[in-house]
Formats: C-alpha cells, sequence, structure tokens
C-alpha cells in the first residue's frame, strides 16, 4: 500500500509514463499496472469502445495469476458487450458516469446487472468494483476503466472510497488522451500494411498482428531468460510489437502476379520475392527514431536463417547491395549467421513462419498444429535460434490465445 507522499508522487509519474509508450497493447498493460497500484485493486479490466459495443481488451488479477506457476500468463478471451444499461460497463459507457459499488452481490436496485459468470469460471469472488467512463477532449467514450477489489493493509477487500472517484476520474482523462494517440498510430500502420496486401493477400492486418503480438510474447521470455531490465523489456516490447507489424511492407514492391501465384515460384520469380526484405527496409531507414531502427533489423533480417541459409544476408538496406567488404567471389552478399542477425529478427523469423505454416497461402492450405509445431522443432539449431526457440515453446499456450484475438 502506499503512502500519501507515494501517492501525489505517483499521480505525476503515471501521466508521463503512459505518455512514453507508442503501442496500444503495450498502453493498456502499462494503464491498467499503474492504476492498480495506485488503488491497491486485486484486479481490473479495460474495454474498449468500437461502435456501439464494449470490446473486453485487456485484464489483470493479481489472486489469478498468482495461482499460476512463476512466469505464466493469465490467459483470457475477449468477447464484446453491448453499450447499454444492461452491464455495469456498458451502463458506464452509456451514461458517461462513474460507479462506485461496495458489493456487486448486493447492489441496490439499479438498471445494471453484475455478470457472475468470470467468477464462476476462474472461481474469484468479485467484491467492491470502481468503473469509470474514459472520454476524450470532444466528449467521445473511448471505453471503460473497471478496477476490482480495494483492498486494506492486511489484503481484505474494502468499498473504494469516495476520494478515489476524483482521482480516477483524473487518470481516465490521461488514458484517454494516450489511448487515442496510439489508436491512430496502429492504424496508421495498419493503413501501411493495407498496401502491401493489395499485392500479397496474405499480408493482411490479422496475420500482421499476429506476427507482432507473437514477437512480442517470444521476445519477452527471451529477455528475461537473458536477465534484460523490466523496464528495457517494456520499451523495447513497445516498439517491436509496431516494427514486427511492418516485417513484410516491402512486398508492396512486388508484383501480385508472384505474390499470388497458386503454384511453386520460379527461381527468378523468387529472387524477386527476396527484395522484400531490403525494400521493406529502405523505408525506414533514412530517420533514425528507436522505431524506424528497429523496423530496418526486422525487415531486413526476418528472412536470415541460423545457420547462414537465409537471405538477403550482409546488404546495404538503402541499395540492396552488399555493404563494402561483404561481397563473396560471385559479387553477392556474404551470409549472415547465428548471433550476426540482430536478435530482433531472429524472433520475427520464428513468429512468421510459424504463422505462414498455420495459415493458408495462395500456394498452400493451412497445416495442422501438430504438424506445423514439429516442422518448428526441426529448424531448431538451423532455420531458427535454439535459444529463441525454447522461448517459443515455453509460450505456446499465450500464442494461442493470440490466435483467437485475430482471426482471419
Ligand atoms: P509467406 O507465405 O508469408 O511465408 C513466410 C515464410 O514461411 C517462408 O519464407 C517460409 O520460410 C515459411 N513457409 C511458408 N509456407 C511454407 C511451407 O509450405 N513449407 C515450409 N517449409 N515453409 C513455409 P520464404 O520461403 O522465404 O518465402 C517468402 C515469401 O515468398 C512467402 O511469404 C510468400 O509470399 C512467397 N513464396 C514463397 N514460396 C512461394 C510459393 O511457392 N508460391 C508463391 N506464390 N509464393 C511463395
Ligand atoms: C460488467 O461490467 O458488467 C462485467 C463485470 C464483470 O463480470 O467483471
Ligand atoms: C509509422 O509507421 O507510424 C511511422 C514510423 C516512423 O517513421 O517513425
Ligand atoms: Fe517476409
Ligand atoms: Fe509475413
Amino acid at each position: 500500500m502506499l503512502n500519501e507522499k507515494e501517492k501525489i508522487d505517483l499521480i505525476t509519474r503515471i501521466s508521463l509514463d503512459i505518455n512514453q509508450v507508442k503501442d496500444i497493447d503495450m498502453l493498456l498493460e502499462r494503464i491498467l499496472s499503474n492504476i492498480r497500484k495506485f488503488f491497491n485493486a486485486d484486479a481490473g479490466s479495460i474495454y474498449l469502445k468500437d461502435r456501439n459495443k464494449l470490446k473486453f481488451s485487456f485484464t489483470q488479477n493479481d489472486t489469478l495469476q498468482k495461482r499460476l506457476e512463476p512466469g505464466k500468463k493469465l490467459i483470457y478471451s475477449t468477447f464484446s458487450i453491448p453499450v447499454s444499461n444492461n452491464s455495469i460497463s456498458g451502463y458506464v459507457a452509456k451514461n458517461r458516469e462513474l460507479v462506485n459499488i461496495p458489493d456487486v452481490y448486493n447492489m441496490g436496485s439499479e438498471p445494471y446487472t453484475f455478470d457472475a459468470e468470470f467468477d464462476e469460471l476462474s472461481d474469484y469472488r468479485c467484491k467492491s468494483m470502481l468503473a469509470v467512463p474514459m472520454t476524450n477532449q470532444r466528449g467521445d467514450v473511448l471505453g471503460v476503466i473497471q478496477i476490482i477489489n480495494a483492498q486494506d493493509e492486511n489484503g481484505s477487500v474494502i468499498p473504494f472510497s469516495p476520494a478515489d472517484e476524483l482521482a480516477i476520474m483524473h487518470f481516465a482523462t490521461s488514458a484517454a488522451l494516450a489511448i487515442e494517440r496510439a489508436q491512430m498510430t496502429r492504424n496508421i500502420i495498419l493503413r501501411m500494411i493495407s498496401m502491401a496486401e493489395l499485392r500479397d493477400p496474405t499480408e493482411t492486418g490479422p496475420h500482421a498482428n499476429r506476427v507482432a503480438a507473437f514477437s512480442v510474447e517470444i521476445f519477452e521470455t527471451w529477455a528475461k531468460k537473458n536477465g534484460l531490465m523490466p523496464d528495457e523489456i517494456n520499451r523495447q516490447k513497445d516498439i517491436l510489437r509496431m516494427a514486427a507489424m511492418l516485417h513484410d511492407v516491402g512486398k508492396v514492391a512486388i508484383s501480385d502476379l508472384i505474390l499470388k501465384k497458386p503454384g511453386k515460384l520460379t527461381m527468378e520469380e523468387f529472387e524477386s520475392v527476396k527484395s522484400h526484405t531490403h525494400l521493406g527496409a529502405r523505408l525506414f531507414s533514412e530517420n533514425r527514431s528507436e522505431l524506424d531502427e528497429m523496423a530496418v533489423e526486422v525487415a531486413l533480417n526476418h528472412h536470415e536463417k541460423w545457420d547462414g541459409t537465409g537471405y538477403p544476408g550482409h546488404v546495404d538496406p538503402r541499395s540492396g547491395k552488399p555493404l563494402p567488404g561483404r561481397a563473396g567471389p560471385d559479387g553477392s552478399a556474404l551470409p549472415k549467421k547465428g548471433d550476426e542477425i540482430p536478435v530482433v529478427g531472429r524472433i520475427v523469423a520464428v513468429a512468421d513462419v510459424y504463422d505462414a505454416l498455420c495459415s493458408r497461402r495462395a500456394y498452400k492450405e493451412p497445416w495442422h498444429q501438430d504438424r506445423a509445431l514439429e516442422a518448428m522443432h526441426q529448424g531448431a539449431g538451423s532455420h531458427f535460434d535454439p535459444a529463441v526457440m525454447s522461448a517459443f515453446f515455453s509460450t505456446l499456450d499465450v500464442l494461442a490465445s493470440i490466435t483467437e484475438r485475430y482471426p482471419e
């Protein structure tokens, strides 16, 4: 529990902190962690509004988390509820009104009812709840923040206090601003991908989202094993989420006759496909933001292989030609292998191939999961970095929930 001085400190730090975060998924995680810490709340969820629905977008629950093995993540499914007076968060969004409920199982006659299904499924007991709308400067509702089970020093559940109401409205306002900005960034990236999609209909928003979300999970597991600091992990996850979305954006430059070809490619056609790596990297190679740097690394290196048999090798992303001193006897670029391949390239390679195997392509049917996993296993040490593969295999349950979240 925080004392008053720590609380005032945290109020100022929270809005600075969330304004550093660019990706929407990372942002929701950060907003909820900070707010739960401030109110000492055991659990919480964020709903985002999409037309007349509220989409259950992110959740945390310390009690359920503690029941898991160390390092395991809480798996939850996303669902939508109508913006209507029937549910608590629906009511909050519809009426733009905060609700503070001491015990959701003992409410007076309210228009809304508490849905106990989640409690029953997870063997959790929700009691006190504070739910607040997030509205932007124009007054549009962007979503709802809901925090659950405030705790006293001894861990007993207590009601949220009237003083908490004012504080959470303040947080909801800064959260709304940051969310609106992050949604705009995500939409710009999705629009860039939809240009590549005109050429290759497999490079869709859902594919890009799956590859990006897989990559972030694999990175996090890998980074924890390698002793990276939590702040550094969070910062890298944020930019990797966006850079990985853009891994195939260079396909805009490849003929759709090749990419949509139902059968196997000729050697010549495959040579043309290979250029999507450095052509994608070139788009980001002039600016030097951290996001640009990682987008270059990912686009350029996601088809390199651990054993040095991938492409494009040691090329300059601005020209696609070998780097100085890195041309072989035949004039082509020397291969990259092992640690020469930036780790984000090695990670996105695993995420991209796994998703390609499990998906339909112009040239192949989707594979069953067992067959895809067997192929991934075969690739460890040759195509894929063995350390990245072990991170991949230990996050399979989270990867499955990501697949459900972004269906075709
Ligand atoms: P993609 O379809 O997104 O596939 C990405 C990577 O997943 C491939 O990189 C490959 O490593 C792996 N992969 C996908 N499908 C299979 C498969 O059936 N078996 C195996 N063993 N691996 C698979 P790669 O090979 O460098 O290909 C890059 C891109 O070139 C592909 O992206 C796709 O757009 C295109 N492509 C590759 N082969 C063919 C083909 O035979 N026909 C057509 N039309 N396009 C192809
Ligand atoms: C609701 O807002 O009605 C859903 C509450 C919950 O089940 O957590
Ligand atoms: C973007 O895709 O949002 C642009 C990335 C950048 O150049 O910073
Ligand atoms: Fe690719
Ligand atoms: Fe891809």
